[in-house]
């Protein structure tokens, strides 16, 4: 995959981000808390999972009674909760995909960062094991159509002896064994896919588990406007003697079920194969070098654990002090887990520029950008400004090109994340009066690549997370890029009183004040315009639109059969010469070599071959019996069928035969049998 799709998803992103930022807030904005949501969505799922599994009956005949009982019988809550559990499940397959686009549009899994990927593959197979097989214990036509399609994926894979799309062939064939463990399946999946989301996000500090709670109402009102307004149901009940043409289909859980009907199931196992082993590889595609890991410099670093907090990859660990020092811990790096973001820097509370020493040094250092350095080249590129507007700029390597008007009369100083910037450089910026006003140029609000960078940024300036922004410094000459009218601000630098430090300023520190928001009435149209469309796609994609999967006029012919023929060699007695020859573990009075003849079989429909093939005995060594199932689709209407079998090993000639006239009905489901013993049935 080249950076363009890459580049194209990330443009595409930030504008949409930009959008929701202006009509949610960015404390609310969506886009940013997908996993959050996704979280949520989980719980509602199984909450009312649980809700419906009490008055589930698991046996196939009378679940589809007791699922349409529970919807028409008590319609608002078991029709809510079933239609809430549907519509969350739904929502979880959305935002799961969208997630995953996003993560990559960021890169936010390369290289070392391999995990959180990684882990979210099982993730995202296990939703759909779960969503798939709930729709099975429906047993309406659409689950009729997810275990016969089910079953012909599964029959491509070795895993079982015998077809089991022979337990779907018809009514008669129908047995519980299948639905019982769909009904097991359908339980244990969703836990081991709570495990896997544990384990998705074990190796986050702080992850983001819970939407901010206006959006978790929101949220909620939206699955509970749609529960209401298109309620979940059933369609008609399963009947496996006749195939409906058109089903309604969800194409949040079944998008590649059509193509098993039209490529075949080794087709789109192949396909899922493949997207999988891509899927797989996207950590490890081409990356420049990483950089190098972050440096404890034990001499000035005193243990107090503040880096430890602050590490959002949890890379550092406190151990007990290695040197003569009397501090009792010090901070000790992981290698293999540290992203070199800084952020440890910015939380450290020696990184203060105002030390004297000419060569000072924090407790944890990046050793490829130094804060001696920082400082450095920060008061060099500040010297040429001029005029009531200087500005310096710190900004992140991620937070894209800036305008114009952040780069005129500005000195910049970048770092891998806005969060290694220690809240002291600012001080720093206006006590040597190197500028007018400071600007932290981060990623889009709340998207930080390096996921907490700007909430502990907007803590410290806040002076609510350690170090804190000093009182004194004034809140207004610092602007945040992704919550603030830069152009505002630039303008209004210059207008501001003569700058004075020096007191100890305001007894709390301020926080900043918000950036520009759309006024309450325009927000709330935008909110309701974009939940609602999210929860009608939602609720359109559920069933619609259908899948016809046979024609008006078509019918289905099944050939199911399974037969052990013949062994090729008969038993014959051994002599006792030839007893003696034998181990005497192996000594048996008759010889009875145990590889059967395989099965050749013709079908014909109105004289024309439908199907020919030759199928040999199962088992390792061709002594099971052969099975064949096939499907085919054919017009419905009187028609002569005739289907021929050679089970004895002779060159031509045929063993049985069957043949006669059938009429078959429009969505008819005919079946071909062969029992050994009652030769050719069908019905
Ligand atoms: C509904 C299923 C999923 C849920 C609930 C979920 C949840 C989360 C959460 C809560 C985070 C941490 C966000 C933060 O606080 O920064 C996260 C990060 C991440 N997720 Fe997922 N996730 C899901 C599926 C996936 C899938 C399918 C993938 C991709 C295969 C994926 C890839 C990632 C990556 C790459 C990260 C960032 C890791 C990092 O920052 O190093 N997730 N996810
Ligand atoms: S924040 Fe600094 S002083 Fe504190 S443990 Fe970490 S490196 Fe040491
Ligand atoms: S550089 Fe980032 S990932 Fe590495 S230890 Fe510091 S905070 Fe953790």
């Amino acid at each position: 995959m080249t950076a363009n799709p890459r580049r194209w998803l990330r443009a595409t992103f930030g504008a949409l981000e930009a959008v929701c930022t202006r009509v949610f807030s960015p404390a609310w904005n969506p886009l940013v808390q997908l996993g959050a949501i996704g979280w949520f969505f989980y719980w509602v799922v199984a909450v009312s999972g649980v809700y419906l599994y009490v008055f589930f009956d698991t046996g196939i005949t009378r679940a589809y009674d007791t699922v349409e009982a529970l919807t028409h019988a008590q319609p608002w809550i078991g029709g809510v909760m079933r239609s809430l559990h549907r519509y969350a499940s739904d929502g979880l397959v959305a935002v799961a995909l969208v997630h995953l686009l996003r993560e990559f549009a960021f890169a936010r899994m390369k290289g070392k960062r391999w995990f959180g990927w990684i882990t979210g593959l099982p993730v995202l197979m296990l939703i759909y094991v779960s969503g798939i097989t709930g729709y099975w214990l429906v047993w309406d036509v659409l689950a009729q159509y997810v275990a016969v399609t089910t079953a012909e994926l599964l029959d491509v894979l070795p895993l079982f002896g015998e077809p089991i799309s022979r337990n779907f062939v018809n009514q008669v064939a129908l047995s519980s064994r299948f639905f019982t463990l769909m009904s097991f399946i359908h339980i244990a999946a969703p836990l081991l896919l709570l495990l896997f989301m544990w384990i998705h996000i074990h190796r986050h500090a702080a992850a983001r588990i819970q939407p901010a709670r206006g959006l978790g109402v929101l949220v909620a009102g939206s699955l509970l406007g749609l529960a209401i307004v298109v309620p979940a149901v059933s369609q008609a009940r399963a009947n496996l003697d006749q195939v409906q043409a058109t089903i309604g289909l969800d194409w949040f859980y079944l998008p590649l079920y059509p193509l098993v009907q039209q490529w075949g199931g080794a087709t789109v196992w192949q396909l899922l194969g493949g997207m999988l082993l891509v899927l797989g590889l996207v950590p490890w595609l081409p990356r420049g070098t990483p950089a190098p890991v972050a440096k404890v410099n034990l001499l000035n670093c005193n243990g107090c654990g503040r880096c430890v907090a602050d590490c959002p990859f949890g890379a550092l660990s406190l151990e007990p002090r290695s040197d003569w020092q009397k501090y009792q811990a010090e901070a000790v790096v992981n290698a293999d887990r540290c992203f070199s973001c800084g952020l440890c820097v910015g939380s450290c509370p020696t990184a203060t520029p105002f030390r004297s020493a000419s060569v000072f040094a924090a407790g944890i250092e990046l050793p490829q950008l130094p804060l001696v350095t920082l400082r450095e080249q920060l008061e060099k590129s500040c010297a040429p400004l001029a005029g009531g507007d200087r500005l310096v700029v710190f900004a992140c390597e991620h937070a894209g090109t800036l305008g114009a008007d952040l780069r005129r009369n500005a000195a910049v100083a970048r770092m891998p994340c806005i969060g290694m910037l220690p809240p002291s450089f600012i001080d720093f910026v206006f006590s040597r009066r190197l500028a007018d006003g400071v600007v932290i140029a981060g990623c889009g609000a709340n998207s930080c690549y390096h996921r907490l960078g700007q909430r502990w940024t907007e803590q410290r300036i806040a002076g609510q997370r350690d170090p804190w922004l000093r009182a004194r410094v004034p809140r207004e000459r610092i602007a945040l890029s992704w919550d603030a009218d830069l152009g505002a601000f630039r303008k209004g630098l210059a207008s501001l009183p003569v700058l004075r430090l020096g007191g100890r300023g305001a007894s709390k520190p301020l926080p900043l004040p918000a950036g520009p928001r759309w006024p309450v009435p325009m927000r709330a149209i935008g909110i309701a315009l974009l939940l609602g469309a999210m929860a009608g796609i939602t609720g359109l994609l559920a069933t619609s639109p259908g899948w016809r999967q046979l024609g008006q006029d078509e019918a289905v012919l099944q050939l199911s059969i399974r037969h052990a023929t013949a062994t090729k060699v008969e038993c014959k007695p051994l002599t006792p010469q030839q007893m003696a020859e034998l181990k005497p573990n192996m000594r048996r009075p008759v010889d009875c070599p145990r590889e059967r003849w395989p099965v050749y079989l013709e079908l014909e429909r109105d004289g024309q071959l439908l199907y020919r093939g030759t199928h040999e005995p199962s088992g390792l060594w061709n002594d099971g019996a052969a099975t064949v199932f096939r499907t085919f689709r054919i017009p419905a209407g009187p028609q002569s069928i005739v289907v021929r079998m050679r089970d004895s090993g002779r060159a031509s000639g045929f063993d049985h035969v069957h043949s006669g006239t059938i009429d078959l009905e429009p969505g008819q489901n005919f079946v071909i049998e062969f029992r050994s013993g009652e030769g050719f049935t069908w019905h």
